[in-house]
């Protein structure tokens, strides 16, 4: 059949880059090209043996590209029509007004989402025939409002072996996303004062209050919350790892006062440890959660591992919690939607996300390093020894916005992140080195830079962590 369609086809445009071989750049060359909607659905591709020919690979190559993205569900294979792109959901128009990034500009360095470029498909698909292939039937039914009994089990090897957190099987409940978490803690609380990280993210300040709860502003600095400001909290919301904006690490003896704060007023302290994963010093920081398990909650996602599209994160409880929480969940929405979390303890239980997780932590590691390469010398660079977003002190936030916007560059705001914001404040550029395409970020890096060469003046040295 080969044969039949040599003489037809697109001419492809693709540069596979061969560094990791020539099949597996093939296959990622063909696949940004389906995704990004530069190959059309329904666009029949050249004959293996043109491709070949084209590339200077064996045809063998470019044969086995062509099988893979077929099982990828990227393209399709029929007896008499070749080799054409498939009709791919993800690659059709955004509907308007869905997507609250659909109006983003091309070169987008926000914080808050991974590069959902290099969600797995392939293994997630893998892990998803897998799990409905073995599933009970009784997983197609009303479940445990904690989640699946597969998950939480892989969740308790993975999080012990890669956080250091304590995290029984039966202190897990599984929920739609940190945020889902965080509002059912807030509601089993009650209406208490809950402090909160100052700056923080102001979506998680909403979703207390949307919840009953009052948020008390607790201040950070360069080792992270300042547990003697916590006042009469009966909770505190921190972000050990990467203080989110700042990207500070919580200092050992913040850590050691936090936990004795909470032994001795009985207080709760809430781990957000949304991008944990991702660290690129020697230096591993473990959850504050294995240091007191019976006085924190644990937070984890999926969100910037995997994608904040799959709606899947995990809460490790202390005992005292577990039935409260469980039964806010069950009234809230029974329970987090059962395939998915089947599809996910297969990708933890196969290596395949530890193996996921490992590559993103390179990739990322790079921006971090070519970001550095471009502004560090010039610019104090904080928060740099983990995470998917950096701080970048500047004089005049909304100067340097301005000028990023006439780029087509988003960017984020330290002062979008400030409790009760106010002159006087300090500022800075929140940016998400993590966010863009791989192949879009070489530029969005350059506009950056062109963006704070035209602000002169603020020469500092180093990057600091
Ligand atoms: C500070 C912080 N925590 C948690 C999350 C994850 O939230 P979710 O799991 O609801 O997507 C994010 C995502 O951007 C975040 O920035």
């Amino acid at each position: 059949m080969d044969d039949f369609w040599s003489g037809v086809g697109v001419d492809l445009h693709l540069e596979p880059d061969s560094a990791d071989g020539r099949r597996v750049g093939l296959e990622r060359a063909l696949r940004d090209a389906v995704r990004d909607g530069r190959l059309a659905p329904g666009t029949r591709l050249p004959a293996t043996r043109r491709l070949a020919a084209d590339l200077g690979i064996s045809r063998g190559t470019a044969k086995a590209a062509y099988d893979q993205l077929v099982a990828e569900g990227y393209l399709t294979a029929r007896q008499g029509s070749g080799t054409r792109v498939a009709e791919l959901p993800s690659v059709q128009a955004e509907e308007p007004g869905t997507d609250t990034r659909a109006r983003a500009p091309r070169l987008d360095l926000r914080p808050g989402s991974p590069d959902v470029g290099a969600f797995p498909a392939a293994a997630w698909l893998r892990a998803l025939r897998r799990a409905i292939a073995t599933a009970p039937s009784l997983a197609y039914d009303y479940g445990d409002p904690r989640g699946r009994i597969e998950l939480r089990t892989a969740l308790s090897g993975y999080l012990g072996r890669a956080r250091g957190v304590l995290a029984p099987p039966e202190r897990i409940v599984i929920t739609s996303g940190y945020v889902q978490g965080l509002a059912l803690l807030t509601r089993v609380l009650d209406g208490a004062a809950v402090a909160m990280e100052d700056p923080g993210l102001p979506f998680h300040r909403e979703v207390v209050r949307h919840n009953g709860g009052t948020v008390l502003p607790v201040p950070v600095d360069a080792r992270g919350v300042r547990p003697e400001e916590l006042g009469g909290a009966a909770a505190v919301v921190v972000t050990p790892a990467h203080q989110y904006p700042t990207g500070a690490t919580l200092h050992p003896e913040r850590r050691r006062a936090l936990t004795d704060w909470a032994r001795a007023r009985g207080g709760l302290i809430v781990e957000d440890d949304y991008d944990g994963e991702f660290r690129y010093d020697r230096q591993p920081v473990g959850a504050v959660q294995g240091m007191a398990p019976g006085q924190v909650v644990y937070l984890g996602t999926a969100s910037k591992t995997l994608g904040p599209a799959l709606r899947l994160g995990w809460m490790v409880l202390p005992p005292h919690l577990v039935d409260a929480v469980a039964d806010a969940k069950l009234h809230s929405d029974h329970h987090t939607e059962t395939i998915g979390q089947l599809a996910l303890a297969e990708l933890i239980d196969s290596h395949a996300y530890d193996r996921h997780v490992r590559a993103c932590r390179l990739r990322y590691r790079r921006r971090r390093d070519q970001l550095l390469d471009r502004l560090g010398a010039r610019r104090s660079v904080r928060g740099i020894a983990a995470g998917l977003h950096a701080l970048i002190e500047v004089p005049d936030e909304a100067a340097v916005l301005a000028r990023a916007e006439a780029e087509g560059l988003a960017l984020g705001a330290l002062g979008d992140h400030w409790h009760t914001p106010g002159p006087g404040r300090p500022q800075g550029l929140v940016v998400g080195y993590g966010t863009p395409r791989e192949r879009v970020y070489p530029e969005a890096l350059e506009a950056l830079a062109k963006v704070l060469g035209q602000l002169g003046g603020t020469s500092r040295a180093a990057a600091r962590p």
